[in-house]
């Protein structure tokens, strides 16, 4: 169903930015949430989603606004993070940062917005009856909030200038970027109704995917390339944060990496004789996740 996905990732651009031109009260806002939203990203949690749907042989229409409702959430945990209050960056997605453009108070208020036209859009998706709706709702709101992303940014920013324990460290990946990470896949189970032991094997597999992910972030902010990343690099040395390479030196953080994707791909092997996982497998492949 590959084919299938790409047409779908082609729409979930559509999708958000017709949900903000609803926005009628503040031309400013709708103009700085669709900014950030057409400089781009890799838009992997939608791709997540849609690969563990696909598993299932679910159509992907079923998790179309989901996945735009979790892709305008990370949106707006980018816009805010790069504020001068906290990693105070300038360049995202390529281009300048939205404070940069719109200023700090239009790029917080753009960014409050798209978390709750985030969950405007579910309470609105026809595709789902209502009690999923809720559910999504529920397990969305509670990965980005104080036991989710939000909880680890908190940790984040508490940790800089000091030393922490490795715990901490895996403690902050975990919630700041994993949570955000396994909702994709926990919302995609429950709109295919997935039975309690696969379902289990693959949220093992989102939690070392999140943890992959910002390994390779921390990786990435001392050797991308900006025209790849869109972002600068240097970030986290600027700001004395604690990453994978900070603690274990570049060699140190891709070993470690490889460790978590063989953890990953195993929890995807344990199910494969029930649902098809080529798709989730691709999503190590597709993003390069490997290639650093
Ligand atoms: C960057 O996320 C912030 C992290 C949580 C590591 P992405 O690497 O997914 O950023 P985009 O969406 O591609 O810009
Ligand atoms: C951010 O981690 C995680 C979020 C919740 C946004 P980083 O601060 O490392 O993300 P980048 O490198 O700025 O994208
Ligand atoms: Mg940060
Ligand atoms: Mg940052
Ligand atoms: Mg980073």
């Amino acid at each position: 169903m590959k084919n299938n996905i790409e047409e779908y990732m082609k729409r979930i651009d559509d999708v958000i930015l017709s949900h903000l031109d609803g926005g009628h009260v503040s031309g400013t806002i709708t103009e700085a949430g669709r900014y950030s939203i057409k400089s781009g990203g890799k838009r992997f949690r939608p791709y997540l989603l849609f690969a563990a749907l696909d598993a299932f042989s679910t159509p992907l229409e079923r998790g179309l606004k989901t996945a735009g409702a979790i892709e305008m959430i990370h949106t707006y945990s980018l816009i805010h993070d790069d504020l001068p209050a906290m990693d105070d960056d300038d360049l995202r997605r390529g281009n300048p940062t939205n404070h940069k453009v719109y200023g700090e108070a239009a790029a917080i208020l753009a960014g409050d917005n798209l978390l709750t036209e985030a969950f405007q859009l579910i309470a609105g998706d026809e595709q789902l009856d209502p009690a999923t709706r809720l559910e999504v709702i529920r397990i969305i709101s509670n990965s980005a909030g104080h036991n989710g992303m939000i909880g680890g940014q908190m940790l984040d920013i508490e940790a800089e200038n000091r030393e922490i324990s490795f715990e901490e460290l895996e403690k902050i990946h975990k919630y700041k970027t994993g949570r955000l990470i396994s909702a994709p896949v926990h919302t995609a189970l429950v709109i295919a109704g997935a039975e309690n032991h696969t379902a289990s094997h693959l949220l093992s597999f989102s939690e070392y995917l999140g943890i992959i992910f910002q390994i390779r972030d921390d990786i990435l902010d001392v050797t991308g390339d900006v025209k790849v990343t869109g972002k600068n690099t240097g970030s986290d040395a600027r700001k004395d944060k604690v990453t994978y390479v900070s603690t274990f030196g570049l060699e140190g953080a891709k070993e470690r990496m490889e460790q978590k994707v063989s953890l990953a791909e195993a929890e995807l092997d344990a199910v494969s004789g029930t649902i098809d996982v080529t798709e989730l497998k691709n999503v190590l492949n597709r993003f390069a996740i490997r290639d650093y």
